[in-house]
């Protein structure tokens, strides 16, 4: 059984782009100590966070993660900080990893912005760390929103250095999961960006959080275009909005995007639109629902991702010692 990890940064609260290009993939993933599901919270601070923020939102993604479908007794569902492993690796592989290499990150590019120099050092070496968040539990299976893909690429780079340099084949070779028409869910207001729960606009994106009305309102005023929908997906090339919707009620609803346009063929967004907020509703508000309850008695929640660092640590801590003999320490 080959072992799972992934990662999601307590940034903000999950999105509806979160949900269906990772986490909801994750549930039938879950195999005891051989699925790991992490609230990165080290990957958070690459931008400042408030500290009393950081914690309520740590917990709230943990809550969302359970109502969502992971169960901390069939996974291991921990918080990054809580295991030291993840630090000490990321360090190592910050000596691994090329200048080169980090510079052709595009993620760096895109949240560093104009002023490059004001970026944090960490957000720039982030992608060592999230190799490391991996390769800490020698983990080869990882499923994460389209995104992810060239730093997974740069993950499977720095084991082939390491276990180049040290003459050793220790570190394994990871596959990327990218599943489905979801992979990459788009802003509500701009097609050409991907929904993230860091962007400023609230009216980008989706939170798993947002109740009937606000779903609907946000749909009501997403970006579409005056066209009729044609009868396949090749015909919104040049219509990302369009194409972001149509994906979205295909992922909804356990269907693909031709199957969707079959249904709404020469029909317009004002048709469309009411059909996609009921499916959103339908299946978000069970899971905000769960949150709330959830969230009621965070000692439980803290309780949960102890139980899980321990759990994590157990598996990491030996693999870690490990590397470091090999590397003479
Ligand atoms: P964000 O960019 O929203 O802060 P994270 O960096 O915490 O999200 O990513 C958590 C997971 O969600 C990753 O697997 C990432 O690939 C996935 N993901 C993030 N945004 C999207 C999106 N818009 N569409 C599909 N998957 C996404
Ligand atoms: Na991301």
């Amino acid at each position: 059984m080959p072992r799972v990890f992934s990662g999601i940064q307590p940034s903000g609260v999950p999105t509806l782009g979160n949900y269906l290009g990772a986490i909801r993939n994750w549930v039938p993933m879950q195999a005891g100590d051989d699925s790991l599901f992490c609230v990165v919270d080290l990957h958070a601070i690459t931008a400042f966070q408030d500290p009393a923020e950081l914690t309520r939102q740590t917990r709230e993604m943990a809550a969302a993660l359970i109502a969502c479908g992971i169960d901390p007794a069939r996974s291991i569902l921990f918080c990054q900080s809580h295991v030291h492993a993840h630090a000490e690796l990321g360090w190592i592989f910050n000596c691994i990893a090329r200048l080169g290499w980090l510079n052709r990150m595009t993620q760096f590019k895109d949240k560093a912005g104009k002023d490059r120099e004001a970026a944090s050092a960490g957000l720039y070496v982030y992608p060592n760390l999230m190799a490391a968040d991996i390769h800490a539990y020698h983990a080869t299976l990882v499923p994460v929103g389209d995104d992810q893909r060239q730093h997974l690429e740069l993950a499977n780079d720095i084991a082939e250095k390491f276990n180049h340099d040290y003459g050793v084949p220790y570190f394994p070779r990871i596959e990327p999961l990218i599943q489905g028409v979801a992979a990459r869910v788009m802003s509500l207001r701009d097609g050409t960006k991907k929904m993230s729960k860091s962007d400023p606009s609230d009216q980008s994106r989706i939170n798993l959080t947002d109740d009937a009305d606000t779903i609907a309102l946000k749909i009501r005023r997403a970006r579409t275009d005056a066209e009729p929908l044609p009868e396949q997906i090749g015909g919104l090339e040049a219509r990302p909005e369009a194409r972001n919707l149509v994906g979205i009620l295909a992922a909804l609803t356990g269907t693909t995007p031709d199957a969707v346009l079959r249904d709404h063929a020469g029909k317009g967004f004002s048709e469309l639109k009411p059909v996609l907020i009921d499916a959103m509703v339908a299946e978000l508000a069970p899971i905000a629902a769960a949150m709330r309850r959830l969230l009621d008695d965070p000692g439980a929640i803290d309780t949960a991702l102890a139980e899980g660092a321990r759990r994590a640590a157990a598996i990491a801590d030996p693999i870690v010692t490990r590397a470091k003999a090999i590397m003479g320490f």
